[in-house]
Formats: structure tokens, sequence, C-alpha cells
């Protein structure tokens, strides 16, 4: 009891801290261009964006698409297609310069730090290929992630999806205002499982299907989510999907210890490898 109060009290006294920091960083915002405005805009209204590699322009595109394609061309056979639960193949690609010069982009830390109000970290990047599955579990699951109280998630498909490839899908925050009873109702499924996830029937009693929102698109389709405050999920899929992962919160998050995921050991980071003009491209 004097515990919970004590925790209660210090939650309390961070969530103020929070709201006096945003007010101070406020002004301290960095100008955006019309079209990245309305990037966060969308976020802050339907918590996803959906666009492409060639809207948003940058300058290491290329670069990022070519080390992607060279790294997938050299990833191991999953060799998973025995087993009942295909768990997703991810590499932690953080430390490839091609892979976090396209994350330290000044246009996408603008933008997630005008989305999150706080100065902003880019925390790392996965490069991952996700299998057919037949039964939702782990991130086929619909959930909430928790690194921060808002964060934002670039997700880059490195090749086409349609529904057999499973597209990322979310429910829109309009159909969930905090607050509001489906918030409640949703929140009330999510912690009876422990925050792992709700299957597509247990979301049917609170949100019809047709109102949930697929993201299919080819190759170079961008997904910006805050994928804390959106309720999302990889849909079940008959056919492998590849797509990149890039994640910024405030410096510092709420929750360092969920960010160390996206530069540390607990993936496989892939080794160096020679271009054929024998610079090794690991740094
Ligand atoms: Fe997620």
């Amino acid at each position: 009891m004097f515990n919970s109060t004590i925790n209660k009290i210090s939650e309390l006294k961070s969530e103020l801290g929070h709201k006096a920091a945003l007010l101070n960083h406020a002004r301290k915002l960095p100008a955006l261009e019309a079209s990245d405005r309305l990037i966060v805009d969308h976020l802050k209204r339907d918590g996803v964006y959906v666009t492409t590699l060639e809207k948003l322009g940058l300058g290491s595109t290329s670069d990022l698409l070519k080390a992607s394609y060279n790294q997938l061309s050299r990833m191991t056979d999953a060799n998973n297609s025995h087993l009942t639960k295909r768990l997703p193949q991810i590499y932690t690609v953080t430390d490839f310069p091609e892979f976090s010069q396209w994350g330290q982009e000044q246009k996408l830390l603008n933008i997630a730090e005008n989305y999150i109000g706080l100065p902003v970290t880019f925390q790392g990047v996965h490069l991952r290929k996700d299998f057919p599955n037949e039964n939702q579990f782990g991130t086929l699951l619909w959930h909430k992630d928790s690194e921060d109280r808002r964060m934002v998630k670039i997700i880059i498909y490195l090749s086409d999806v349609e529904e057999k490839h499973g597209p990322f899908e979310y429910v829109p925050l309009s159909l969930t205002p905090l607050h509001s009873l489906n918030y409640y109702r949703i929140y009330y499924k999510l912690w009876k499982s422990g925050y792992l996830g709700i299957t597509d029937e247990q979301l049917k009693e609170v949100i019809p299907e047709h109102k949930w929102k697929s993201c299919p698109g080819p190759a170079g389709t961008v997904i910006f989510t805050d994928p804390k405050i959106a309720l999302h999920h990889g849909t079940l899929r008959s056919e492998d999907r590849s797509a990149l992962f890039y994640v910024y919160t405030a410096n510092p998050p709420k929750r360092p210890e969920l960010c160390t995921q996206y530069w540390d050991d607990t993936f496989a980071k892939p080794e160096p490898y020679q271009e054929a003009n024998s610079v090794t491209v690991f740094r």
C-alpha cells in the first residue's frame, strides 16, 4: 500500500514534469514545410500517415535501398516452414551508415520533434522479414508499443505489400478517443491480455472490422505511425513481407530499457561486408 502510494506520487511527478517540458519546448520546435506539417497533423489526428520514399525525396534514399537489398539478399534462410509459429527474422542494422544516415535526415528528426513536442533521439532501425502464419501471436495481435509516452515509427516496405503479404493495419484514433468508452473497452482487453495483445475477434467486439485501416502498398511505401497511441498489428499473411522499422522517441524516453533492442545484441547484427570496390561497409 505504502509502496503503491509512493509509486503513484512519483508517476504523477514524472507526468507533471513531462507537461512542463512540453510547454517549455513548444516555442523551440523546428519550422516545418507544409508537406511535413501534414504528416505531423495526420499523426496527431489518426496515429498514422502513409507516403512514399519518392515523395519524401531524401538524398540518402538510394544508398539506403542499395544497402537494404544487399542485406536482404544475405539474410540466412529462416528454415521455419515446418513450424506452426513462424517468428520474424529481425536484424539490427543501426550501426550501418547507410541505414543510420537515412534515419538521421534532418527532415525526419524535425517531423518527430514536432510530433513528440520534445527534443528527440533516433533509437535505431530493424530490418525485418515476416513470414506466413495461420494464427495470431506476437505483433500479429492488436497491441500498442510502450517505449515512450509518444513515439514515431517509420515503416518502409521493401517488397510490394498486398493483402496476402500482411500489411500494417491500425484503428484510427478518432474511433477510440482518450477517455471514451471504446478507449476503456480496448484498454481493459489489453490489460486482460497482460498487454500482449488482442485477436481480431476480440477487437471486433469493440470496433467493426470495416473501420480498421489496412496499409497495403508497393515497395517504397512509407508509413509514419505512433505505435504507442494507435492500436495496430501486422495482418496475418500467406507470403513473406520485408520492411525497415525506424524508431524515434523523446530524449530521454520514458522507458529507456525498452529502447536498447534497437542498437544492442537483442537481435542479430549482420556481418560487415565488402563492396565491389573493396571498402568495408560496416563502421
Ligand atoms: Fe507494434
